[in-house]
């Protein structure tokens, strides 16, 4: 069975890109039907569109309240049957309802729990960390609490900025995130004790 993968982007969307070469081979187990954003014209949505792919924006500035973008992303999402939802870039934080609605994973560019949220690269720079990385975990209901399923370290330079740092870390990322997610789609249920993740 070919597992059905909903990806939701923000911006450039390279790690989506990955995603889709890597569905190109049916051994692969996945394929991606519906890529959503949450805001339009960006490259990630144009990915899509030259890969045939079905996508669709629910922009926060559009709805009345988080409530309505909550139930309109979730609407959306659902509309498309997904097996697995993939936050590649998607820089929403989505209410427990909709992330607990779908088996759901994402991708943080540094080594969970530290440097969470929007800016991971720049603070974990700011900090001074010789090591930083990236983490694929289960989406909760926090901000990138949620259980550990992949993480790879990547060397900080002494003459990183945050630009060279984050396309190192994406070249590793989008590597990750391909196998991860490869390894869900083709492996069935992952164990969970706990925070603790095992994947068959
Ligand atoms: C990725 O590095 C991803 O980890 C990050 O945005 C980048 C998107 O790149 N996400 C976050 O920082 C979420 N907190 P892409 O659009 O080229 O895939």
């Amino acid at each position: 069975m070919t597992a059905r993968l909903v990806v939701l982007v923000s911006g450039s969307g390279t790690n989506l890109q990955a995603l889709l070469d890597a569905t190109a081979d049916p051994a692969y187990g996945a394929s991606v039907v519906a890529v959503g954003a949450d805001r339009d014209g960006i490259e990630g949505l144009a990915r899509a569109e030259r890969a045939g792919v079905p996508t669709f924006v629910v922009a926060l500035g559009d709805c009345a309240d988080r409530a309505e973008f909550n139930d309109r992303t979730l609407a959306a999402v659902a509309a498309h049957d997904p097996d697995l939802v993939v936050l590649a870039g998607y820089m929403k934080i989505l209410a427990p309802h909709v992330v607990e609605a779908f088996p759901m994973v994402n991708t943080h560019p540094a080594l969970l729990p530290s440097f969470a949220g929007a800016h991971g690269v720049g603070e974990a720079l700011a900090y001074g960390v010789k090591v930083s990385g990236v983490t694929v975990h289960f989406v909760d209901a926090g901000v990138d609490t949620g259980p550990i399923i992949a993480q790879e370290a990547v060397t900080v330079r002494d003459d990183d900025d945050e630009a060279t740092l984050h396309e190192r870390i994406k070249t590793v990322e989008r590597r990750l995130l391909v196998d991860t997610v490869g390894r869900l789609a083709r492996g069935g249920r992952p164990k969970i004790e706990g925070r603790k993740v095992v994947l068959p």
